[in-house]
């Protein structure tokens, strides 16, 4: 284990509390030198370390593997945990090294400098503040459809946050609170000659994005967990609770091949759902009544206009209210 990492689980088990310098070094049983060395470095890099007289303390907590992995009860997934201080993108990263990747691992970064979002947007994944992870699948048996596991990932999100917010699903792959984007999805296929090479899904979460963290555009449509609790939240303690739930509903999924417990989870938590919303396609855009997601994870719309009933499968549509993201 890296030196950073072992400082950053050190101080996160003693989060909120702080350590004393000497403590620190002890705990990590390398020299002061070396402890210094790398605390400055953190620090350079934004890091949300405080160090005030001999004390030193993470300002929110940050994610831990320690932490993780304590209490885990899942059996496949994040039994491999790869945390990186900065990487360009862990979907990226997963997509290049898939082939030597087990099923079930899961790559997560303090912080990305070419997060990717859907259709080509960007993602911003400022030191620490937010999740940036991205799990690995290697299905047991052939899927229909991948798009079906942003579904149960977007079921499991909801879940796992349900403990401090409500949150809302804004097909097919936003977390919603309050009416503002608080997490995406971003599911990538890989295949080669025609086989499935795995499944890639990268999730990021705003955790402890503060208001000057968005820009005055983005604030009108996104928000951070800890900007709706009032207060700083555990990021691993949220992705322990994802990691269960989407665990539970990807092996009954498996299993039976049957969506339906997630899909529930997704219609009872849609933001869409009985709504009148624009649909936008390339350069065209229709008003349209939202009426389900089918069996398949479909999002059935009505055309206002000319009534026709039609299923949107793909991912490429953006969906809008009349003048706001929602
Ligand atoms: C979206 O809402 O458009 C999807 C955003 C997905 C962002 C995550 S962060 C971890 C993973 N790595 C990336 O580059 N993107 C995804």
């Amino acid at each position: 284990m890296k030196l950073w990492e072992l400082i950053i689980d050190h101080l996160q088990e003693a989060y909120p509390s702080s350590l004393t310098f000497q403590e620190l070094v002890r705990e990590c049983e390398k020299s002061e030198e070396m402890v210094q060395r790398t605390l400055n470095e953190l620090i350079e890099k934004g890091f949300p370390i405080d160090i005030k007289e001999n004390k030193v303390n993470l300002s929110f907590p940050l994610l831990s593997k320690k932490r993780i992995s304590e209490h885990l009860s899942t059996k496949e997934l994040a039994q491999n945990l790869l945390i990186f201080d900065s990487i360009g993108s862990t979907n990226t990263y997963a997509k290049e090294h898939l082939s030597s990747i087990p099923h079930g691992s899961v790559f997560l970064a303090h912080e990305q400098v070419q997060g990717k979002g859907r259709l080509g947007r960007g993602w911003s994944s400022p030191v620490g503040k937010n999740i940036s992870m991205t799990l690995i699948l290697k299905p047991s048996r052939l899927l229909p459809d991948a798009s079906l596991l942003t579904q149960l990932t977007a079921a499991a999100i909801v879940e796992a946050l349900a403990e401090k917010v409500n949150a809302q699903i804004k097909w097919p792959n936003d977390i919603l609170l309050n009416k503002k984007k608080v997490a995406g999805i971003l599911t990538e296929a890989e295949f080669s000659n025609g086989k499935l090479d795995g499944i890639v899904i990268g999730m990021g979460v705003n955790t402890n994005l503060e208001n000057d963290d968005l820009t005055d555009e983005l604030k009108e449509k996104a928000t951070s967990i800890r900007k709706e609790c009032g207060e700083a939240i555990d990021p691993n303690l949220l992705l322990q609770a994802f990691f269960e739930s989407f665990e539970k509903y990807y092996q009954d999924f498996m299993y039976t091949n049957n969506p339906s417990p997630f899909l529930d989870v997704c219609r009872k938590h849609s933001a869409l759902i009985g709504r009148e919303m624009w649909l936008i396609d390339a350069d065209t855009k229709k008003k349209v009544l939202i009426q389900t997601i089918d069996s398949s994870g479909g999002l059935v719309v009505q055309d206002l206009k000319t009534k026709k009933q039609e299923t949107l499968t793909s991912t490429r549509y953006s969906i809008r209210g009349e003048n706001s993201y929602v």
